[in-house]
C-alpha cells in the first residue's frame, strides 16, 4: 500500500495559516470571482471559494452573470475590478459560454490581479522562469504537496497526462523549472500506458474516471490525481484507478482529499501574495 499524501491537511493548515496572517493587517485582501451562466459544478467550486476566503478573513464578492451576457459587458465588470482598490484578486470561473472569447477575458485581467495566474504575462513568465504574479493553483498545488511530502523532483522523469492550459501545461513547466525531465501527453499521444509506465511522477489530468491503470504504473512512483468525475452511482473518483494503483505506487493522492483542496488553499495564498504587492507589506 503506497503513503497517502493528503491534501485535505496541508491545506487546512495553509488556510489557517494564512487566516492568522490576516489578522495582523489593518486592510483585508480582497477576491472577486465572476461566475457566468448555470453550471452546477462551477457553482459549487465558487461558493467553496467564497466561503473558505471568508473563513480566512478576507472580503470575498461573487459576482453571478447570466449565461448570455455580452463580451462587453463582462469586460466592463473586469476594467471595473483592475481599477477598484479594495479588489486584490479577481479570478473569472471556467468554462464561459462558447459566445465569449476565454482568451480576451483572461487578458483584460490586469497581471498584477490574476489570482489564477492565466494571463499570458503570467503564463509567459513562468515558462521562461521568472516570478509570476500568481501560478495556477491546481499546478501551484501539487507543487506543495510533493514539496511538503519531501519527494525529490529534480531528475526525475515526471509525466503528465492531459494539456490544458489550467493544469497540464502550467504543471509541466512548474516541474521542469524544478529540473524534472518532463514528458506531456494527451489524447492523440501514441503507446501512452508505456510511457506512463516510465515515469518517476505521473500526474493524471485527463478528466477521465478511473484512466490510469495499474499496469500503468511504475512501482514505487509518485501518482498525484488531479480528476473529479462522478460515477453512474454518484461516487467521486479521479483519473487513477486508486484501488489497484495504490497497491503498486509508492505515494498517491486519494479523491476526494487529494489536490482538489489544495486548489483553494493556493488562490488565497496566490491572494494574500497579490495584496501584500499591492499593499507594500
Ligand atoms: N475551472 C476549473 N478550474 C479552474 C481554475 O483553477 N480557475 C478558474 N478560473 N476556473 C476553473
Amino acid at each position: 500500500m503506497s503513503v497517502l499524501i493528503k491534501g485535505k491537511e496541508l491545506s487546512e493548515k495553509i488556510v489557517e495559516n494564512i487566516a492568522q496572517e490576516v489578522k495582523n493587517y489593518e486592510k483585508k485582501p480582497g477576491l472577486t470571482v465572476i461566475i457566468v451562466g448555470d453550471n452546477p459544478a462551477s457553482r459549487v467550486y465558487v461558493n467553496k471559494k467564497k466561503t473558505t476566503a471568508e473563513k480566512a478573513g478576507f472580503n470575498s464578492a461573487v459576482i453571478e452573470l447570466p449565461e448570455d451576457v455580452s463580451q462587453q459587458e463582462l469586460e466592463t465588470h473586469i476594467d471595473v475590478l483592475n481599477k477598484e482598490d479594495t479588489v486584490d484578486g479577481i479570478l473569472v470561473q471556467l468554462p464561459l459560454p462558447k459566445h465569449i472569447s476565454t482568451y480576451d477575458i483572461l487578458e483584460r485581467i490586469k497581471p498584477e490581479k490574476d489570482v489564477d495566474g492565466f494571463h499570458p504575462i503570467n503564463v509567459g513568465r513562468l515558462v521562461i522562469g521568472l516570478k509570476p504574479y500568481a501560478v495556477s493553483c491546481t499546478p501551484f498545488g501539487i507543487i506543495k504537496l510533493l514539496e511538503e511530502n519531501n519527494i525529490e523532483i529534480e531528475g526525475k522523469h515526471a509525466v503528465v497526462i492531459g494539456r490544458s492550459n489550467i493544469v497540464g501545461k502550467p504543471v509541466a513547466s512548474l516541474l521542469l523549472n524544478r529540473n524534472a525531465t518532463v514528458t506531456v501527453c494527451h489524447s492523440k499521444t501514441a503507446s501512452l500506458r508505456r510511457i506512463c509506465m516510465q515515469a518517476d511522477i505521473l500526474v493524471a489530468a485527463v478528466g477521465i474516471a478511473k484512466f490510469v491503470k495499474a499496469d500503468w504504473v511504475k512501482p514505487g512512483a509518485v501518482v498525484i490525481d488531479v480528476g473529479i468525475n462522478r460515477t453512474e452511482e454518484g461516487k467521486l473518483v479521479g483519473d487513477v484507478d486508486f484501488e489497484e494503483v495504490s497497491k503498486k505506487a509508492g505515494y498517491i493522492t486519494p479523491v476526494p482529499g487529494g489536490v482538489g483542496p489544495m486548489t483553494i488553499a493556493m488562490l488565497l495564498a496566490n491572494t494574500l501574495e497579490l495584496f501584500k504587492l499591492h499593499n507594500n507589506l
